[in-house]
Order: structure tokens, then C-alpha cells, then sequence
């Protein structure tokens, strides 16, 4: 610890005051290379934090979102068979019945609560 305490009390204040920093943003252009090698620490030091800060303050892009957030969400895909027979069938695409793969009509409150516009297919055998 000894040494990070001098480092920061002895070594970088002397570093810092040894710097090459003109007075304006112009003469930066007019620094020699062994002044800009000098200063190109304190350079990226500067540059990574603000990178640090933007990257910080952007807003992550957010994951999609799931479709299915309850019905059988331990098995990889869900796959159901559904024989029909001389009638017809709701078969659920908003994932909220609790008869799944069947309309149970949940949708309804899922619309309503979202302002989806989800439904169910019907399946029916055709006429013979
Ligand atoms: S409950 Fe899902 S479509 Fe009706």
C-alpha cells in the first residue's frame, strides 16, 4: 500500500506538473512528438473515462421480450397435437391460457391490459 500512497502523493503530482498542457485546444497541434508522448497517458486516462461515462449513460438495448411467460417453461419448445373431430377448435397464439394449447379467452384481459389485438384460430375439420 506503501507504494500506491507514494505514487499518488510524490509520483503522479510530479508527473502532472511536468505535463506539456498548452493553453488552448490550438496548441496541442504545435506539441513535438516527445511532448506528446509525455502527455499521451493522461490522454487515454482521459479519453477511457469518458468513454467509461457515455457508455455508462446510454441506455442498454433492452432483450426481446418473451411471448411465453408461463406454459411449460422447463421444456425447450412446445409442441402440442390437437385431434379434431367433427367440430371445431380455439387454439390459443397469446401463450395466457390456462387450458393451453386451447382459448380459454384470457387473451381478452391480455388486450386489454397491453392493447394487443391477439386472438385465437379456429380449426375445423372441413365438411366431407
Ligand atoms: S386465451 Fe390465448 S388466444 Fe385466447
Amino acid at each position: 500500500m506503501d507504494c500506491v500512497k507514494t505514487y499518488l502523493t510524490a509520483e503522479l503530482p510530479l508527473y502532472l506538473q511536468t505535463l506539456p498542457i498548452p493553453d488552448t485546444l490550438a496548441g496541442f497541434a504545435e506539441l513535438s512528438t516527445e511532448e506528446m508522448v509525455q502527455i499521451a497517458p493522461l490522454f487515454l486516462l482521459v479519453v477511457s473515462m469518458v468513454l467509461m461515462v457515455v457508455v455508462h449513460l446510454l441506455p442498454a438495448s433492452p432483450a426481446p421480450a418473451r411471448v411465453n411467460t408461463q406454459i411449460k417453461l422447463d421444456e425447450d419448445k412446445i409442441v402440442d397435437k390437437v385431434a379434431v373431430k367433427d367440430k371445431e377448435v380455439y387454439l390459443c397464439r397469446c401463450w395466457k391460457s390456462n387450458k393451453f394449447p386451447f382459448c380459454d379467452g384470457s387473451h381478452n384481459a391480455h388486450n386489454k391490459a397491453t392493447g394487443d389485438n391477439v386472438g385465437p384460430v379456429a380449426v375445423r375439420t372441413e365438411a366431407q
